[in-house]
């Protein structure tokens, strides 16, 4: 036997004489991140040993002993039992080392026909995968809360905002139901994402794959993926998917992030609309009168480091020739970290969602001001034949006259639309108040009273609730 290399203890020891700088040990370890994959790598490696014993690289004795072994390891490591050291490198590292020391020979066989460019890629994807599933049941979660409160508050009128200025009247379910369907849209975001992924890297091997005979279709099935990914050029340097994660996290963010400003406004003594729960508010240490919005200031602020790690992400990638280059171990980082944060918004917005109250008489004390029947006066007077234009300028006028008046359209006298030559008489009293607004809403979609009960009906058999009606 030749005397072992400095480096013996490394995966890679064999050709180098001398051992490494420490400083570079520190500079390009991963252990310190990437120990999250662990029971991810266990995984992937017994998948793996069976897949070599299947084909005869192992026999199944020795496939047996390393399946066994890697149980054992991934039980110590979530018992806290691991040791580690940058000297190791990463966590497959860690994992190979513990799996040779305690099999010695069969333990140094199963890196077999089996990089780690490639199984990195395949413990990530896992990782992702399950990440998804998990973030998934949370988002149903939140889009309960969001339902169980337009049950409970959906008949309160609100004043609707474009601009941020009082618009149109839209019932409070209405409004609550806008944000189960960008909620919809960021599962399915999600579920695109899984299905493109949801191909098996193994097998890929260092870029080029392997002159062993292993049979790729029997891990894929071990596994769970759906497909054998075809090209292992491809696999070894491709981050596509989680660079579609991310952005799809970050859109969860970003919608998270309009809402919680929206919230956090409504909760003002100015627009007193919501009354958020006790339980998911703070106080002030000097002013004794506060209870702050912090949680959903805090929902707004985190959604910065999302979309920083999205940009990380895709900057590191930027440039990047085939295939595999050390550079792709900083994706890690960047994606627990961006998962980490929408996964705790979205759970801790569900709570604070769910304790959520309208201040019902403060909304209606308020419901007159703004015109918010105005453009179902206008729409009035189209279906009565005047021209689109026309009727925009004539309640335009009256409402420059009921400003000068300081009274509501409803206030105006009969002479005042016979003067805007508006020959309707009564039936514009049927259509102005806020109240017999909303009611004129009938088109698809919109915030008309039957309109709105229709899309509860939906999300409650969408979500399997049983009628709360
Ligand atoms: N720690 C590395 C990573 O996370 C594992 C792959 C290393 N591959 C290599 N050829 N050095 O990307």
């Amino acid at each position: 036997m030749s005397t072992p290399s400095p480096e013996a203890h490394k995966t890679w020891g064999g050709r180098f004489t001398g051992s490494t700088d420490a400083r570079v040990e520190a500079f390009t370890e991963s252990i310190s991140f990437d120990r999250r994959l662990a029971p991810f790598d266990i995984q992937a490696s017994q998948a793996h040993a069976r897949m070599l014993a299947h084909v005869g690289l192992l026999t199944a004795d020795e496939a047996k002993q390393i399946t066994l072994a890697l149980e054992q390891i991934g039980a110590d490591i979530a018992a806290g039992r691991m040791v580690y050291s940058t000297a190791l490198e990463d966590i497959h590292t860690h994992i190979e080392k513990a799996l040779i020391d305690q099999l010695g020979d069969v333990g140094r066989k199963l890196h077999t026909a089996r990089s780690r460019n490639d199984q990195v890629a395949t413990d990530v994807k896992l990782w992702v995968r399950s990440s998804i599933d998990q973030l998934d049941q949370a988002l149903v979660q939140l889009q309960h809360a969001f339902l169980g409160l337009a049950e409970r508050e959906g008949k309160v009128i609100l004043p609707g905002y474009t601009h941020l200025q009082r618009a149109q009247p839209v019932l409070a379910a209405h409004y609550l139901m806008a944000y189960l369907e960008k909620l919809e849209r960021d599962r399915g975001r999600l579920a695109d994402c899984r299905r493109r992924l949801n191909e098996l890297p193994l097998g890929a091997a260092a870029l080029a794959g392997t002159s062993l005979p292993i049979d790729r279709e029997f891990t894929r099935q071990q596994l769970g993926f759906d497909r054998v990914a075809a090209n292992s050029l491809d696999v070894s340097s491709d981050r596509d998917f989680l660079l579609e994660f991310v952005f799809s996290l970050s859109v969860i963010s970003l919608h998270l992030a309009g809402w919680a400003e929206e919230w956090i406004l409504w909760s003002t003594v100015e627009f007193s609309v919501l009354d958020l729960p006790d339980a998911f508010c703070t106080g002030s240490s000097m002013m004794p009168h506060k209870k702050n919005p912090d949680v959903l200031e805090l929902i707004r602020g985190k959604s910065a480091k999302v979309l920083g790690c999205l940009h990380q992400l895709m900057v590191l990638v930027k440039g990047l020739p085939l295939a595999y280059n050390r550079d792709l171990q900083e994706d890690k980082p960047a994606a627990f970290a961006a998962f980490d944060t929408v996964l705790a918004s979205v759970e801790i917005a569900t709570g604070l969602v769910a304790g959520t109250k309208f201040r019902r008489e403060a909304i209606a004390a308020r419901l007159d001001n703004g015109f918010l029947d105005a453009t179902t006066l206008m729409e009035a007077l189209v279906k009565e034949g005047v021209p689109l234009r026309s009727a925009h300028e004539t309640v335009g006028k009256l409402v420059r006259l009921c400003e000068e008046r300081r009274c509501r359209l409803a206030d105006l006298p009969p002479e005042a639309f016979e003067a805007a030559r508006i020959g309707l008489s009564q039936r514009v009293y049927q259509v102005l108040g806020v109240e017999q607004a909303l009611q004129a809403f009938c088109s698809d979609g919109s915030t008309a009273p039957e309109a709105v009960e229709r899309q509860l009906a939906s999300w409650r058999s969408r979500l399997g609730r049983v009628d709360e009606k």
